[in-house]
């Protein structure tokens, strides 16, 4: 394997000081037309870190993890993955960098198997071996519908394929937007357990993008909330809703 930092040899827990963080997003502006969706956003996760990203409807949840994963480039920052500049990486590099992500709405193949959907995986250019898939697929409880057509399943089911799907590159960093929506309180419980294990076991950095207030402050080592594009509190979980601007942003938001 090469020495350079990606695709390098996985650090596990609170990196030295002097080592970079796992990702790093510095300043990162987004424009659409007549809309600053990120205003200058930071973000910083460490390997073996849940961080939980927040805020009010529109404050640029969303477009953030989107310009991490490439699917949108940033007007304006950086973004590092493990100290490497990927701010103008194309998609794929930042997948085999070991960047996953799940959709807001899902993004499975819906004609295809259980088995095949996590098989081509959230990277296709790195087909997972066969005994990962069936790891995968026993993890997320999907053993017992690895050859059902995915259309054909629950929502909540599918949910779980998507971050069957997402972990089949192994990846460092795992960028989950909204995995609770449309979960009823026993499917979410049961995800809150397989996010703990898949961090766990992995050590890799998870971003957790939730409505479920609940679900975000109970499984993140640390929360981020973003108002109007910009970070507004970054801090312990339970504290976020002690601050009266946090309060505010969400009730102004509503
Ligand atoms: N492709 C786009 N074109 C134009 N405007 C966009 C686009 N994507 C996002 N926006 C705008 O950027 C802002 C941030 O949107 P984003 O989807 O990132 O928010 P979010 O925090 O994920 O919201 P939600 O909680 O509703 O999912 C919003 O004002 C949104 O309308
Ligand atoms: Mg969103």
């Amino acid at each position: 394997m090469s020495a350079s930092p990606v695709p390098g040899p996985r650090v596990r827990g609170t990196a030295p000081d002097a080592d970079p963080p796992l990702l790093r997003v510095t300043g990162a502006v987004k424009r659409f037309a007549g809309v600053t969706a990120l205003a200058g956003a930071d973000l910083t996760l460490a390997a073996g870190e849940v961080l939980g990203l927040i805020g009010p409807n529109g404050s640029g949840k969303t477009t953030l993890v989107n310009c991490i994963s490439g699917a949108l480039r940033v007007d304006g920052g950086d973004i590092r993955l493990q100290g490497r500049d990927i701010t103008r990486a194309s998609r794929a590099r930042r997948a085999r960098g070991g960047i996953a992500r799940t959709f807001q709405n899902l993004k499975l193949f819906g004609d295809l198997t259980v088995r095949e959907n996590v098989t081509v995986g959230g990277n296709a250019s790195a087909r997972t071996s066969r005994d990962e898939v069936e790891r995968l697929l026993a993890g997320l409880h999907l053993d017992g519908v690895a050859r059902e057509v995915v259309s054909d399943l629950p929502y909540g089911t599918q949910r779980r394929v998507e971050i069957a799907r997402a972990l089949a590159g192994d990846p460092r960093v795992l960028l989950l937007d909204e995995p609770a929506a449309g979960l009823n309180d026993g499917e979410t419980g049961e995800l809150r357990d397989q996010l703990r294990r898949i961090r766990d076991e992995r050590g890799c950095g998870i971003v957790v993008i939730d409505h479920d207030m609940n679900l975000v402050l109970s499984i993140s080592d640390r929360v981020q909330v973003l108002d109007e594009g910009r970070v507004i509190y970054e801090g312990p979980p339970q504290e976020a809703f002690e601050q009266p601007h946090v309060v505010e942003a969400y009730l102004g938001a509503s």
